[in-house]
């Protein structure tokens, strides 16, 4: 065994993890692509100064960053919307509004590695730019529950937490409370489920408020609140609004949320938040130094908390297990019975990969039984068995248990043609 190991928080990504990796991101795609986002990529490198500022002080405590050899500050991409924002706003006249641009590659953060948690992370990203409004924040809500639905993750196992922040304003202005005491008041509001009672007490005291008046405010706040009314009657239109549920306490830690803020949660494990997001409605003109001031909202999705949702929801598993199997199986094992008819086998293979056909065969000379159990064990549909027939070769349906015989000439043809059925056994996805 080596002494290496990952760096701590970091991942290998075995087969499987690839698989799943691959599947969860190959369905955010798709779903991003029937919502008609297109997708983009930004850079897993940016200078230090666009987070330090722009994300909020929890992320900026959390940055991966260094000194490049020419002495620059860079940062790994803890997130991707100051990248988004900048490219966004540096070529806006190109691209008509609104902008429904989505994103999916690595991010990280120096935060302490624990369950849903680790150091390096995949997100997905989904945005809109160029409107904020009540539409806006539906359709990405939207987005985001059928992302979860696509991966048969349903209404009992996951949840929207819904808030807005412009409630917590006009709380603010009418307890008379400075606009300058508004961070620190929503971090308050942020960590009130888990902070200790006294602590909290103390903080709003501070700022001129008592726990029992936030806490009626909170309880006050519903759905009829009217900031939800025209967001609530666009995902009741679509038959979707019994996955929101309205929670006060949802603030956000980032800096630049200015509006809608929300949070989905899985509802049977206690796990970490599975997506966040909300409206920014100043961090393009922040970022462009006022150049271009531009509403926008998105929310970012993590492979993490979801990979570990999925394998523990049994509406996911199915299709978890059949993806998994189908990424590291292949539709044909080509066995050599006869070494003298090799030259012909890897013709053949040859011919059969030129038409999309996954096959494998063994590369030096191997007892026939050996061969097939490694058809067995990669899950091959057929064995090709090229032997003593040979011009005609031996196709046997390993799902079902039979063989033909074909013409060595044909068979691309044939096996096309028995691939193109529907596999009569439990093996095959
Ligand atoms: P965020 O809430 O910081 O939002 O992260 C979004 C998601 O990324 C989280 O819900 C979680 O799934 C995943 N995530 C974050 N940190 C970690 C970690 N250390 N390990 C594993 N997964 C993690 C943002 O990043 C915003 N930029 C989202 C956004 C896009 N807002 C507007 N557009």
């Amino acid at each position: 065994m080596s002494t290496f190991r990952t760096v701590k928080g970091f991942r290998d990504f075995f087969p499987e993890e690839c698989a799943l990796r691959n599947y969860i991101a190959e369905t955010w795609r798709v779903v991003a692509r029937r919502y008609g986002f297109v997708e983009y990529e930004a850079p897993v490198v940016e200078s230090t100064d666009l987070f330090r500022k722009k994300s909020g002080d929890e992320i900026t405590k959390q940055l991966f960053c260094f000194e490049d050899k020419a002495g620059r500050e860079i940062t790994l991409r803890p997130e991707v919307t100051p990248s988004l924002a900048r490219m966004a706003t540096a070529r806006q006249r190109d691209f008509k509004k609104p902008i429904k641009w989505f994103q999916i590659g690595p991010c990280f953060r120096y935060e302490e590695p624990q369950e849903g948690r680790g150091r390096e992370f995949i997100q997905f990203n989904a945005d809109i730019l160029g409107d904020s409004g009540p539409a806006t924040a539906a359709e990405l809500i939207s987005l985001a529950i059928d992302t979860m639905r696509e991966f048969g993750v349903s209404a009992d196992d996951f949840i929207i937490r819904l808030s807005n922040r412009e409630i917590w304003n006009g709380f603010l202005a009418e307890k008379n409370i400075a606009a300058e005491h508004a961070t620190a008041f929503l971090g308050i509001i942020d960590k009130i489920e888990r902070a200790k009672p006294d602590e909290t007490e103390k903080k709003l005291g501070e700022i001129g408020l008592t726990t029992a008046e936030v806490r009626a405010f909170m309880a006050s706040t519903d759905e009829n609140h009217p900031a939800f009314a025209e967001l609530k009657a666009n995902l009741a239109a679509r038959g979707l609004w019994q996955h929101i549920r309205i929670d006060a306490t949802i603030v956000r830690g980032l800096a630049y949320y200015t509006g809608v803020v929300f949070e989905v949660f899985d509802l049977k494990h206690g796990l970490r938040a599975l997506a966040g997001g909300g409206t920014y409605d100043k961090l393009c003109a922040l970022i462009s130094d006022g150049n271009v001031d531009m509403p926008a909202a998105g929310f970012a999705m993590g492979d993490v908390v979801l990979g570990i949702l999925l394998k523990r929801t049994p509406g996911a598993q199915m299709k978890l297990t059949s993806v998994l199997l189908a990424a590291s199986s292949i539709d044909a094992f080509v066995v050599i019975a006869d070494e003298a008819q090799r030259p012909h086998a890897l013709a053949a293979i040859q011919q059969l990969r030129a038409t999309g056909i996954r096959i494998d065969y063994p590369f030096g000379s191997q007892k026939v039984g050996k061969q097939f159990q490694a058809a067995e064990d990669r899950k091959a549909r057929f064995a090709i068995v090229f032997g003593a027939e040979y011009p005609e070769v031996i196709v046997k349906n390993l799902v079902a248990r039979s063989q033909t015989s074909v013409p060595a000439a044909s068979v691309v043809d044939e096996v096309q043609k028995m691939l193109a059925e529907p596999a009569a056994g439990p093996l095959i996805a």
